[in-house]
């Protein structure tokens, strides 16, 4: 299977807010599945619908990146229902190769959605998972994790961003 290509900074689409997706058809299960080969190839630990150039509400998350969890996780139509605390961690992004910066993202969180068999899901997150799922959420709605730094931290990586934009990298 063909993996697919991973849009970078600068790509419209990255920018776009996603659509609901209103059945799980074999069009979405497939781009379920190149979703996670790409994830796979690229060595990441999410990757979201729109960073491959699809306008639609799914993620989906490699969790033995992180956990003792070998299945991974794909999420649809997520919603953040609760958030709790806040944490501090450096993040990347695979729509933004060689950028990290620290984001501060929820402690804990919980996320509705549906799965492929479109039975409604409720996720508990804590920790890494949260912050996960709170980067793959802002992905639908448009928003990349440089969006959250303050002025002077967004200064350090103008540069990078500017080379990411104009395709250089
Ligand atoms: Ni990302």
């Amino acid at each position: 299977m063909t993996a697919l290509s991973i849009r970078t900074y600068g790509d419209p689409v990255l920018r776009k807010r996603a659509k609901e997706i209103t059945k799980v058809d074999e069009k979405i299960r497939n781009l379920a599945s190149k979703m996670l080969r790409t994830l796979k190839d690229a060595g990441g630990i999410g990757l979201a619908a729109t960073q491959v150039g699809e306008e639609l509400r799914i993620f989906v998350v490699d969790r033995s990146q992180f956990q003792l969890e070998d299945s991974p996780l794909i999420v649809i139509n997520p919603v953040v229902v609760n958030s709790r605390g806040e944490q501090t961690e450096e993040e990347g992004c695979l729509s933004l190769p060689g950028t990290y910066a620290d984001v501060t993202r929820p402690l804990e969180l919980t996320v509705r959605g549906m799965d492929l068999d479109e039975k409604e899901m409720v996720i508990e997150a804590k920790g890494v998972l949260s912050r996960v799922l709170a980067h793959e959420i802002d992905h639908l709605d448009g928003v990349l994790f440089v969006d959250h730094l303050g002025s002077l931290k967004r200064r350090l990586l103008s540069k990078k961003l500017k080379q990411l934009s104009a395709g250089k990298q």
